[in-house]
């Protein structure tokens, strides 16, 4: 395939996010407003609204999730953006990823010079079962859906797949759910922003101030083994390897190269985007990869122009366990079958050599499904500019990814970044 290149160049110069979590009695366009007001605070040199010309929302079902379709305008008219064009995107999880990639489309065409990409889900309105059932529209309803399966249970097809394949065990899982976690706790707009620790001493102090039986895990591994505690949704995904229903809103501003110091003091260069797609689970050739990240992740390394290795820190898309071992696999940090061991020697920790979903991931930050593809690029605006606080990366971070899923991977894009 030929290899495309942008255009014109695209630089991020603000970005922000509302807190993550549930948040009864807010909707979805006041998550919004949250996440734009932060987003313009961090445009160093200021931004007046007027100047946005176009503006792409991410968003997989506010239809289902709050009874309003046609979200897109709402969110531009409560950021006093009308009216410039407003359009919402979406494809599943992927929604935001898909909506970066479209307002850097729109830059590099030349239509637009600065453009608002912003993601929004509010999720928690409906009960879990609601949820569940919500979700698995992205699925596919004839060949997936039909045979019964949820979303964890997809995910626990692959998991299972994996261990057969390469020997991974439900510890391997497990530890990733620490990492993130531990990230997570370093979030303060995470929505469970607590270690595995911090949840069990929460835990304890609980059982003993109701004067219930208290517990004695001997440790974080004993606690996650705990059927109470953590129980199985769909083995081998336990609930500490599942992503949670969760509201929030996310925004980046997009602008052209040539602009972006009238901007920004230190803005971030778009050098790599990748988008691909692929068929449901059943017509696979294998369960232990995405082939849609595979494609998203050549595309973008060919259009950056840099490997694999040469990428610092990475966002990806954890909505369970297993899909962050086979994310760092699909992007070619470790080779097929590594992925796991990686894991589990701490390549991955914050700590590590290739330092993994710094911002908590979905599992720790919350995952309302819109929003998390442009919430992963806020973890990287801050991350390079050096503002992410007590898990920032040493030594700075001069060439990042994000790695967006939809569905069990029938859409994947991601995007590379350089600070230059
Ligand atoms: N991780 C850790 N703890 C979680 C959690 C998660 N993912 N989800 C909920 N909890 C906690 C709650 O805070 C609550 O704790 P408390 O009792 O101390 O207050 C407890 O677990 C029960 O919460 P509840 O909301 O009743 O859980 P649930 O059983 O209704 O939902 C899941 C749990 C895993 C089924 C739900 O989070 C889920 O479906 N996640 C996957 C979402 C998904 O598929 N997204 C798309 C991916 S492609």
């Amino acid at each position: 395939m030929t290899q495309r290149k942008l255009g014109r160049g695209v630089a991020i110069v603000g970005a922000g996010m509302s807190r993550f979590g549930a948040f009864p009695g807010m909707t979805s366009r006041e998550l919004f407003v949250e996440a734009f007001r932060e987003m313009r605070t961090s445009v160093d040199k200021g931004l007046d609204p007027r100047d946005v010309e176009a503006i792409y929302v991410g968003n997989y079902s506010s239809d289902l999730f709050e009874g309003q379709g046609h979200t897109a305008p709402i969110m531009a008219d409560w950021v006093g953006l009308t009216p410039r064009p407003a359009t919402r995107v979406e494809d599943a999880c992927a929604s935001g990823g898909v909506a970066l990639r479209q307002g850097i489309l729109a830059i590099a065409s030349g239509l637009y010079d600065v453009v608002l990409v912003g993601g929004v889900e509010k999720m928690t309105n409906l009960p879990t079962e609601r949820v569940t059932d919500t979700l698995a529209t992205a699925g596919d309803v004839v060949y997936e859906i039909a045979a019964g399966f949820t979303f964890p249970g997809f995910y626990a097809a692959m998991a299972t797949a994996y261990m057969a394949r390469y020997g991974a065990t439900p510890e391997t899982f497990m530890r990733v759910g620490l990492k993130n976690h531990d990230n997570g706790s370093l979030n303060d707009k995470a929505q469970f922003g607590a270690t595995i620790r911090q949840i069990m001493d929460k835990r304890i102090a609980s059982a003993k101030a109701k004067g219930r039986p208290v517990p004695t895990w001997e440790d974080e591994m004993a606690f996650l083994h705990d059927d109470g505690a953590n129980p199985v949704i769909a083995w081998p995904m336990r609930l500490y390897d599942c992503s949670p229903i969760s509201d929030g809103a996310a925004a980046v501003l997009l602008v052209a190269d040539e602009l972006a110091h009238s901007f920004s003091e230190a803005p971030i260069a778009i050098v790599g985007s990748g988008q691909a797609s692929d068929s449901a689970l059943h017509d696979r050739a294998s369960l232990t990869g995405l082939r849609a990240a595979q494609e998203a992740g050549r595309q973008a390394y060919a259009m950056a122009g840099v490997a694999p290795a040469n990428i610092k820190i990475a966002e990806v898309h954890d909505c369970f366990t297993i899909a962050e071992i086979l994310a760092t696999e699909d992007l070619g940090f470790f080779a097929p079958g590594e992925g796991w061991r990686a894991a589990e020697e701490g390549l991955t920790a914050r700590t590590g050599p290739r330092p993994i979903n710094t911002s908590g991931g979905l599992k720790s930050k919350g995952h309302p499904v819109g929003a998390s593809g442009v919430g992963q690029v806020l973890e990287i605006w801050k991350q390079m500019r050096g503002s992410a606080g007590g898990r920032q990366i040493p030594g700075g971070v001069d060439l990042a990814l994000t790695h967006n899923v939809g569905g069990t991977g029938q859409t994947c894009t991601v995007h590379i970044f350089e600070r230059r």
